[in-house]
């Protein structure tokens, strides 16, 4: 059987997102998918990013990073979503790309996919949970299949958010628990993909 192609789309302004995404590119290579890890594009003002020290500097670290395209989902079977907690939304950035997306929808190339999310937010109870529900509407409306890590693996009782991995990025970088949830809910990803593959006829 040809290997799940699985695209993780993703937007980070200090990089919470993107270390979260690199765990998921872990996890399902070594679950054998092929991966595309790409960013969203900026779409905040140049004054506004360079204002903030960090942001501005993981702008350039990830310039080598693919920009994503709806290419990018046409290609896959299955896509992970990242994106930081936006007043319990998700990023506007990745919104606006999601956004264009509509001719992909009507031609009815969005749906039977797998969808997965992930987050960040700077507090505890600070939204990751409406984050990634609000993407989650998204999912419903292109017929997509939302596969959530739940408490499916021990990993899932240690980083405790069934609704995807998530990591409160005012407490310092993703630990390895966070890191390993991620890595675990790109498995389940690709693992659930794999055997809808299987299953359908050629
Ligand atoms: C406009 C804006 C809104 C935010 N809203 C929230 C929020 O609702 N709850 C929260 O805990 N953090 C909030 N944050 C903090 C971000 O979620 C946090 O900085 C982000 O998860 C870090 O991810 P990144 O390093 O990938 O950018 C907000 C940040 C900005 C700039």
């Amino acid at each position: 059987m040809e290997p799940v192609n699985l695209a993780i789309i993703y937007y980070s302004a200090t990089g919470t997102v993107h270390t979260l995404a690199k765990a998921a590119v872990e996890g399902a290579e070594k679950a054998g998918a092929n991966v595309r890890l790409r960013r969203v594009a900026e779409t905040a003002p140049a004054e506004a990013v360079n204002a903030r020290e960090e942001w501005a500097q993981h702008v350039q670290d990830t310039a080598d990073v693919e920009v994503a395209s709806g290419d990018d989902l046409e290609w896959a079977d299955a896509v992970m979503f990242g994106t930081p907690t936006r007043f319990g939304l998700v990023s506007s950035q990745l919104k606006a790309f999601i956004d264009t997306l509509g001719p992909l929808w009507f031609h009815g190339k969005l749906s039977n996919k797998v969808y997965s999310a992930f987050t960040a937010s700077n507090s505890a109870h600070g939204g990751q949970e409406s984050t990634l529900l609000s993407l989650s509407n998204i999912f419903y409306h292109w017929g997509g299949i939302i596969v959530p890590p739940g408490y499916t693996d021990p990993i899932q009782f240690q980083s405790g958010n069934p609704y995807g991995t998530s990591h409160v990025a005012g407490g310092g970088p993703p630990s390895d628990v966070t890191l390993q949830a991620a890595r675990y809910q790109a498995r389940r990803v690709v693992d659930t993909m794999a055997a809808l593959k299987a299953g359908r006829p050629a």
